[in-house]
């Protein structure tokens, strides 16, 4: 009980370190019942803790074709047509939903009772904010992601052969878009492990690959990368890929024991492949952050929504407008929600009113831009050392590989 299944290695090598015990909620119809909103989250069929372990709905074509609906045409006529060669998916959540849910009310009450007020960025990301965190990567102005798609496409062959992964896991995968450079560069690769919050975003871009790649094994963690990850037991050498530049959306100290923590999974011979997006001119990085279109604002919002959904909060969103401000001391970009006005919010959950004054800036995200020199500083004193660093031909975003010292 609580392991996860042990992929076979060919090779007769097999990682060191087994999986600690990973949580794992026994099926829903005996535990405690979650809090109505956060049925209503993730949706019936896409419930994580419904999310079949090892269930033959995840391990063979679904003849219905349910869930699919995110897949090429291609592939879903493969799948209907019960094509024999769809790799196992596998999603194993990690977090019991309890534990979801008693973290959400946690941060709320800890970031809605502060001075300033400021809540964690993970929030953000059900469904809808997904939906439109993937818009964000197509705005003219949002140039991360395609930076660091340049870099993956020019790089990836080096990576692969440094690295010589047989498994890659990826921290915060999200619709794992870019990693397919990486997936099709690494040629021995055995397990893909992507590893998010956002269920449906795992959901669609692992039972994809998974269908487009019956030669690996992929393994969904349904987790939170900065509590206590424990990885499947995969042949190794691992690369663990931490992409789009998120890691600068946790604080100094954050990113501090989270590097700690990764160094923790890594193996002699095993890398970690790092996004990081670039200090740069104050107007390209505001911008980005606050695109004409407002779907940044519409982003920054949905952590509201959430909230609402949730928590049974009342906040009105239209009542907040989105702000994206270039901190030079500490080289962030901050995104805060400004009340328009004075108002009180109402969280049923938590039993608790939030006044907001007039103007008042609720912090919902920092987005940390680095330097050369402080990316191998953190990655040093977290006991790895770099050995590679990349950029696109812009010098906007920088991908780095570091070692296990
Ligand atoms: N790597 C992708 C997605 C980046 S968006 C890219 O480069 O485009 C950030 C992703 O990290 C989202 O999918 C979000 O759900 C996930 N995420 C944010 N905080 C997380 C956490 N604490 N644990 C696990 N996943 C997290
Ligand atoms: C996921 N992360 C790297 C994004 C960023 O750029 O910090 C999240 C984001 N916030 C606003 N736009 C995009």
């Amino acid at each position: 009980m609580g392991r996860h299944p042990v992929v076979p290695d060919p090779a007769g090598r097999r990682h060191g370190r087994r999986l600690r015990a990973v949580r794992r909620r026994p099926a829903l119809a005996g535990g405690p019942r979650p809090h109505p909103a956060l049925r209503e989250r993730y949706g019936r069929a896409a419930h994580p803790a419904r999310a079949p372990r090892r269930g033959p709905a995840r391990d063979r074509p679904d003849p219905r074709g349910h869930g699919r609906g995110r897949l090429p045409l291609r592939l879903r006529l493969r799948l209907a047509e019960g094509a024999p060669h769809v790799s196992p998916f596998r999603l194993t959540r990690t977090l019991p939903e309890d534990a979801t849910d008693a973290a959400l009310r946690a941060d709320v009450l800890t970031g809605l009772t502060s001075t300033p007020k400021s809540l964690p960025p993970k929030w953000f990301y059900d469904a809808r904010g997904s939906e439109l965190f993937e818009e964000i990567t197509a705005l003219p102005e949002y140039y991360p992601t395609r930076a660091e798609r340049e870099i993956l496409a020019g790089r990836a062959g080096e990576i692969a052969a440094a690295t010589g992964a047989r498994t890659l896991v990826e921290l915060g995968s999200g619709s794992s878009e870019k990693t397919r450079h990486l997936l099709d560069a690494l040629t021995g690769l055995a397990a893909y492990v992507p590893v998010d919050v956002s269920v449906s975003a795992l959901t669609g871009a692992g039972e994809a690959i998974a269908a487009e790649r019956p030669d690996l094994h992929v393994h969904a963690l349904l987790a939170d990368f900065t509590d206590g990850l424990a990885l499947p037991d995969t042949p190794g050498p691992r690369l663990v890929a931490f992409l789009g530049g998120t890691i600068g959306n946790l604080l100094p100290a954050e990113r501090a024991a989270f590097l700690t923590s990764v160094r923790a999974l890594l193996s002699s011979g095993d890398a970690l492949l790092l996004g990081t997006d670039l200090v740069k001119d104050e107007r390209v990085l505001v911008r980005a952050y606050d695109d004409a279109a407002g779907v940044t604002a519409a982003f920054d919002k949905n952590v509201l929504a959430v909230i609402n959904r949730e928590l049974g909060a009342d906040f009105a969103p239209a009542a907040f407008d989105h702000v994206a401000v270039w901190d030079a001391e500490r080289e962030w970009i901050e995104m805060r929600l400004r009340a328009r006005t004075a108002q009180t919010v109402k969280i049923q959950a938590l039993d608790l009113a939030v006044e907001f004054a007039a103007g008042e800036e609720l912090r919902t995200e920092v987005s940390a831009k680095f330097r050369r020199e402080g990316v191998r500083a953190e990655l040093s004193a977290a006991g790895l050392d770099l050995t590679h660093w990349w950029t696109d031909g812009e010098g906007r975003f920088a991908l780095s590989l570091s070692r296990v010292r």
